[in-house]
């Protein structure tokens, strides 16, 4: 049964959008706890573009469900993971002219690399998931690095345009998911999810949480974010008890 964490980058970047103080993402993520969320999702990029280190620290005081940290492997944002201990980080690529990540994570290309990073990690018990394609290859390199989780990047998904595209990425993304859960990873999604598509994802039974941001902050603009956030996870549990 998937369940919904709230992506808060970008209240950030409407407060970056002044340089000032508000709106402020802590508050935000108390009130998406508040309404359901099973997690908090924050993006610390190396340009520092929404989240930046203070609302990191302040978040790993004040969650009270789970705390993933997003982020690309470059050492001075590995060595703020290790300092502030997330629950969970999410290792996602990163570019610096990219409007938001564009693609899944390469794990097969590195996976020493990558191996090294979950043990340095599991160290000090954060797990760590790996943002990936929904394919065989970098499954299988998510497995050889020790992942705990995989989450499957929705982005051609939610941007298909034909029914042929939207069924056959979907398609993917469930034999993707089947594969995962087969060989013992927990499988999460994420990317381009909105209120509009949110269903036939959270219908594959193996997709256990569903990470959401710019669709949430968007509505939230309008209806607030409590509500924004109620809606969504009404939306996740109903289509995911659909399938049962
Ligand atoms: N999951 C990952 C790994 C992401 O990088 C992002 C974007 O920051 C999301 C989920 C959320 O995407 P969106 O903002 O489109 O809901």
């Amino acid at each position: 049964m998937a369940e919904l964490a709230v992506n808060i980058d970008h209240i950030a970047t409407l407060r970056e959008a002044r340089g000032g103080i508000e709106p402020d993402p802590i508050a935000g993520a108390v009130i998406a706890e508040l309404a359901g969320a099973v997690g908090i999702v924050c993006h610390l990029r190396e340009d520092r573009r929404h989240i930046n280190d203070r609302d990191v620290r302040l978040l790993r005081e004040i969650v009270k469900t789970k705390l993933d940290l997003e982020m690309a492997a470059t050492p001075d944002i590995i060595a703020v993971a290790l300092d502030v201990l997330p629950d969970l980080v999410t290792i996602v690529p990163e570019r610096r002219e990219e409007l938001t990540t564009e693609g899944g994570l390469d794990v097969a290309a590195r996976v020493e690399f990558y191996a090294d990073l979950v043990e340095r990690m599991h160290e000090k018990e954060i797990e760590v998931s790996f943002f990936i394609e929904p394919d065989r290859e970098q499954i299988d390199a998510a497995l050889e690095a020790g992942a705990d989780i995989v989450e499957l990047h929705t982005g051609i998904y939610a941007n298909a345009r034909t029914p042929d595209e939207v069924r056959s990425e979907l398609e993917r993304l469930a034999a993707a998911a089947a594969y995962a859960h087969e060989n013992r990873l927990r499988v999460t999604a994420g990317h381009g999810l909105n209120y509009v598509n949110i269903t036939p994802v959270v219908r594959i039974p193996q997709i256990v949480e569903v990470s959401i941001g710019h669709a949430i902050v968007s509505r939230a603009v309008f209806v607030g974010l409590e509500r924004a956030v109620r809606e969504m996870c009404a939306l996740v549990r109903l289509g995911a008890s659909s399938n049962e």
